[in-house]
């Protein structure tokens, strides 16, 4: 269906991007040191809970991220962008928000499919139940795998999107990068267009 389109950002939305940014980033750091060999069990059992703890609270905030794409008004394009600017932006856009919910949904799975069944202590305040799938090491092993390529690749992405924004704030001068960080705040709904992030 078409809806309203906004010419700027609302507070959520800034709000859920930064929140969500700060997080996958800080979860990717934390994903990499906690898996090597080198460290110690117990230290390594309590990086693993909190990193399924905010791993999951990312998850929640995607989850959000991507209902509010579906039904609020979709942002307009920054002025001065061409037609192949917008839909590379557009698609990079919709490519990050399947990441930011199938990483964690992965995660979720090497947790849920594991055979040694170690419960998710969401910070040390309720547990997450697994989901409803077989168990297995060799589940366990391809989960793992998918978990891993799919937050590399969402690296690779952030890497690139984050880029994309430096070089629209300091060689093009435009407001790209300005109306993400809410300086440059407007919510004047203008046009109709389809829905989307
Ligand atoms: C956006 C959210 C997440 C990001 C960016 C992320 C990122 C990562 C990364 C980079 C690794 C290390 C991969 C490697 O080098 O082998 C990792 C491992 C892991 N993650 Fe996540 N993760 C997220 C969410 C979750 C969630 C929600 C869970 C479970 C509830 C989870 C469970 C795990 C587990 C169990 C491992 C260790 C796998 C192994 O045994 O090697 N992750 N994660
Ligand atoms: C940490 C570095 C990051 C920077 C500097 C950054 C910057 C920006 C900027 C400037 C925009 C506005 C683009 C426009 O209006 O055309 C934007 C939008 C967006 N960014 Fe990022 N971003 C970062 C990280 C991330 C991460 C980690 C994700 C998700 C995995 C993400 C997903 C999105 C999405 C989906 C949009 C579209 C608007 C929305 O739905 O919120 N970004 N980003």
């Amino acid at each position: 269906m078409p809806r309203r389109s906004a010419d700027g950002y609302d507070l959520v939305a800034i709000a859920l991007h930064w929140l969500i940014a700060v997080l996958i980033l800080g979860l990717l750091v934390l994903g990499f040191l906690m898996t090597r060999r080198s460290i110690d069990p117990a230290l390594q059992f309590q990086l693993f809970q909190w990193h399924k703890s905010f791993g999951m609270l990312a998850l929640l905030l995607a989850a959000v991220r991507l209902v509010r794409s579906l039904t609020v008004a979709r942002v307009k394009p920054a002025e001065g962008l061409g037609t192949l600017e917008r839909r590379s932006a557009h698609g990079m856009h919709y490519l990050l928000l399947t990441l930011a919910v199938a990483v964690p949904v992965a995660g979720w799975m090497i947790a849920s499919v594991s055979p040694l069944e170690i419960p998710t202590f969401a910070f040390n305040l309720v547990v997450i139940p697994h989901l409803p799938v077989p168990k297995s090491e060799a589940a366990e092993a391809w989960w793992t795998t998918v978990h891993a390529v799919l937050a590399y690749s969402t690296l690779t992405l952030v890497f690139l999107h984050s880029a994309a924004a430096l070089y629209h704030h300091y060689v093009r001068h435009d407001d790209v990068l300005t109306r993400m960080l809410g300086s440059r705040h407007r919510t004047v709904k203008t046009s109709i267009e389809e829905p989307g992030p």
